[in-house]
């Protein structure tokens, strides 16, 4: 660590407004680390999922102690939630963890873990924090926040086409949208947007302009700080 103060992005949103995406191409375009908060709490809950326990055991300790086995691991880019050493990214993206994921992120211990986790990697790195309370209850500091939103049946949209990799039907949408917005509903208390954060709606973006959008912001907040200087050099955007 060379002692300097570290570059904290937060971006924060609901279920599929694009934030993880998002902050991943930021975080590259900046030469930042990406940091997916959400992952942790999908991990936590993967983990406990795998003791075949009924939902209705599930404690904060048992959640907890389940968490034991995740390390929040540096990858390319960014960091990964290993469960006992090993990726569980479609376990964690699975239909039994998002259904689950809210009643474990309402745990404050289980909060208390990802938020230590989250500003660990922090320390280490320039970083682009997705989430959704990061800019009020993990980095009220952050050098910038932004929240990023959408209409819910253009999230539904989005969620549906990058799991099928095709044009979702309307009936689709509309199932995906009544799960998107219970989500929301579970989510409420979690979900706690900074006043001084700048709002995307992105409803009508294509996701190119909100990185660039992002980017621009971060260099208006942070473009004359000698900390920020090498990292914000225009960097390749190629999706
Ligand atoms: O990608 P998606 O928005 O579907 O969810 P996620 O970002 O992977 O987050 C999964 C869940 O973790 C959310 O539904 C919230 O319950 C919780 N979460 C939270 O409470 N606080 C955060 N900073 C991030 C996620
Ligand atoms: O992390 P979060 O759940 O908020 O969303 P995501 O997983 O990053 O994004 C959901 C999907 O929406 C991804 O496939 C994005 O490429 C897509 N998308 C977007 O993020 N923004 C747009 N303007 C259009 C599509």
């Amino acid at each position: 660590m060379s002692g300097r103060t570290r570059t904290v992005i937060a971006i924060d949103g609901p279920a599929a407004s694009g934030k993880s995406s998002t902050a991943q191409w930021v975080a590259e375009r900046l030469a930042f680390r990406h940091v997916d908060s959400g992952s942790l709490y999908r991990a936590a809950t993967a983990a406990r999922v795998r003791q075949g326990a009924d939902v209705e055991e599930w404690t904060e300790d048992s959640v907890l102690d389940a968490a034991r086995s995740v390390t929040l691991t540096p990858v390319d880019g960014g960091f990964e939630p290993l469960i006992d050493g090993s990726s569980a990214e479609l376990e964690m993206r699975g239909e039994r963890v998002t259904s689950r994921v809210s009643l474990v992120a309402r745990m404050p211990a289980v909060r208390d873990w990802v938020n230590s986790l989250v500003r660990k990697a922090a320390e280490e790195s320039d970083v682009v924090v997705d989430g959704r309370d990061i800019g009020t209850v993990v980095f009220p500091d952050a050098g910038l926040k932004v929240v990023l939103d959408a209409a819910p049946g253009e999230r539904a949209r989005r969620r549906l086409a990058e799991r099928l990799h095709r044009t979702p039907t309307d009936d689709e949408i509309a199932e995906e949208t009544g799960k998107i917005v219970l989500r929301d509903e579970m989510d409420a208390a979690q979900s706690v947007r900074a006043p001084d954060a700048v709002v995307i709606d992105t409803t009508h973006m294509k996701q190119s302009d909100q990185i660039a959008r992002i980017v621009e912001l971060v260099r208006e907040h942070l473009g004359r700080s000698s900390a920020g200087k090498d990292a914000l050099s225009p960097g390749a955007y190629h999706k």
